[in-house]
């Protein structure tokens, strides 16, 4: 039925009828989930995990096309007038809707509007589920998560999709948090741990030294868990610093390539002092600006444009635009991209020359 009418929004009568507005414009209003190009979904249900972590049941409309679990989605919602997206891990289904889980930072838009503003009945936009973050195939005998923080929604998420297909393997779960008041799904996670004995389920306090357990990531936990890096497959996802350290670990092992990373933040070097004020020109949209100490991105959005983005830090890959002429900086590592056309993620780039971007 809704595809039917996902056909007749695209009928030459239909966009004759609605002019000069589109088709899709009209049943947004009358009908908010179903209206409009993209994914919706309602906030079926918020469940509080932490004190400052909650997750939302989303229930998406007919566009949703499923997802792999580890996968996260981009989710676009309206605050004070202003359409902001960020990347959410997918932590789990819940009779087929799929569920975000969010922990909230600080001074952060989408996240404190997640843990403060947010309620049932509320729509948000999604993107169509993204990234790599799922398990390889054939399992290995072995699994070893690392997580910290909210870094354990898709770790909680491959967990799940294990126990489902009743892998028999060993799956060590090593979870770094500041406290079990800020462990999310503890009590799910224990209650895998207790059910499931090929299952380990080891809790690192950060702060408190008189646990066994504490600190920041160390090889004495690995040590300390009986972690076998040869035989596992490891996959990590958590803060920056924990990322770090994993990463140079299993490098200095001699086997990186069995270490699997998910980042949540880019580490991002500021932004070049060569970005001045060169012309950027949008064609699709006919606009000329200049990016001063700016990337595309905030180069468009401050004339006008809306283009689509996620993360904001050069992971997804949602805002990737076309470029047609000109040189770019990306400001993580500085590199400089060729002079002809190439696709670039606006969100981590700086004009070095000026610069023309199909949009
Ligand atoms: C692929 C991917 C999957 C993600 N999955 C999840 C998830 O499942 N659950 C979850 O809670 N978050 C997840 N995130 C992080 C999330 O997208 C946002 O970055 C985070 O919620 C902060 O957004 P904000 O709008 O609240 O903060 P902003 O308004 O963007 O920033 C406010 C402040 O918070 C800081 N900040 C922004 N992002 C982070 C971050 N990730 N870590 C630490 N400080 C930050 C900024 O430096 C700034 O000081 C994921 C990110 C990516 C890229
Ligand atoms: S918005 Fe995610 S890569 Fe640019």
């Amino acid at each position: 039925m809704l595809n039917l009418i996902d056909h007749a929004l695209k009928s030459p009568l239909a966009r004759i009828l609605s002019w000069p507005h589109t088709p899709e414009s009209y049943l947004e209003l009358l009908a908010p989930k179903v209206g409009g190009k993209g994914i919706k979904a309602t906030v079926k249900a918020v469940r509080q995990e932490t004190n400052r972590a909650v997750s939302l049941v989303l229930e998406p409309n007919h566009r949703w096309p499923g997802h792999i679990p580890g996968q996260y989605v981009t989710l676009g919602v309206s605050l004070n007038g202003r359409r902001h997206s960020r990347c959410f891990t997918i932590s789990g289904l819940e009779h087929g809707c799929p569920v975000v889980t969010i922990q909230s930072h600080e001074g952060g838009t989408v996240s404190c509007w997640a843990n403060e503003s947010v309620w049932s009945g509320d729509t948000v936009e999604l993107s169509a589920p993204a990234g790599d973050f799922v398990l390889p195939s054939p399992r290995p005998d072995r699994f070893l998560f690392i997580a910290g923080g909210s870094g354990i929604t898709p770790i909680r998420a491959l967990t799940d999709q294990l126990v489902a297909e009743n892998y028999s393997g060993q799956i060590d779960i090593l979870y770094y948090t500041p406290g079990l008041q800020d462990t999310i799904f503890l009590e799910v996670l224990q209650d895998i741990a207790r059910t499931h004995p090929n299952i380990k389920l080891h809790l690192v306090n950060t702060r408190d030294t008189s646990k066994k357990l504490h600190g920041h990531f160390s090889a004495t936990h690995l040590k300390a868990i009986g972690a076998d890096l040869s035989q596992s497959a490891a996959y990590v996802c958590g803060p920056a610093g924990l990322i770090a350290a994993v990463e140079t670990h299993w490098q200095k092992a001699g086997v990186a390539e069995r270490l699997t990373l998910e980042r949540f933040q880019a580490v991002q070097a500021p932004v070049a002092a060569d970005a001045a004020a060169l012309p950027v020109q949008f064609t699709e949209s006919g606009i000329t600006t200049t990016a001063p100490g700016r990337t595309l991105l905030e180069a468009a959005e401050g004339a006008g444009l809306s283009p689509n983005n996620g993360c904001r830090q050069g992971i997804c890959r949602t805002c990737t635009c076309r470029k047609l002429a000109g040189q770019v900086r990306d400001i993580r590592t500085g590199e400089l991209s060729g002079s002809g056309e190439e696709d670039i993620a606006i969100c981590v780039s700086v004009p070095v020359t000026p610069v023309t971007i199909e949009l």
